[in-house]
């Protein structure tokens, strides 16, 4: 138990954010505490890229782009530091790339689709480790 809380923090501080895959229980109250307005985000856009892949698999895909997603540029992180130019040009080229999806023909729609998500892992690649092999789970295969 102590053990596990100790291997816990390590992986926070070796990755620099958090590391939130679905999880024994006191891993997750210990990532609630500490959930950024960023983080927050982050895990609405999983949910929905995940609710989008399903439509997009069943030829059902018919959404416009959130704008909501906007606020990549102004979400408080959980280290405001990571905020930097490096970032920025992330934030775009994900932005470009997410709604590259929206106005896709149909026929280009599962390869734009693995682009936006592909997005989300170079940012990651940078940033935020952790979560990388869930974001994979997102490709379409
Ligand atoms: C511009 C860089 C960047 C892009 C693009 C990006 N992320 Fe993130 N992501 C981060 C950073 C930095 C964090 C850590 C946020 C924090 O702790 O405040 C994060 C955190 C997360 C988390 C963990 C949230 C939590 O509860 O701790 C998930 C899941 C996630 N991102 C998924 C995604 C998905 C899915 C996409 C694409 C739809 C995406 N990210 C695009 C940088 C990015």
């Amino acid at each position: 138990m102590r053990l596990k809380n100790l291997f816990l923090l390590l992986l926070l501080v070796a990755f620099g954010c958090k590391n939130s895959q679905e999880e024994p229980k006191e891993k997750k109250e210990l990532v609630m505490a500490k959930t950024s307005e960023m983080a927050q985000l982050m895990n609405e856009m999983y949910a929905y890229n995940e609710s989008i892949k399903q439509q997009i698999i069943d030829g059902k895909f018919d959404n416009s782009f959130p704008e909501k997603f906007k606020n990549i540029h102004s979400a408080v992180l959980t280290s405001p530091s990571d905020r930097d130019a490096n970032f920025e040009s992330f934030s775009k080229l994900f932005l470009e790339a997410q709604k590259a999806v929206f106005e896709s023909p149909s026929e280009d729609l599962t390869a734009n689709y693995n682009k936006a998500i592909n997005a989300c892992i170079s940012c990651h690649e940078v940033k935020c480790v952790g979560p990388i092999p869930r974001i994979k789970k997102l490709l379409i295969k």
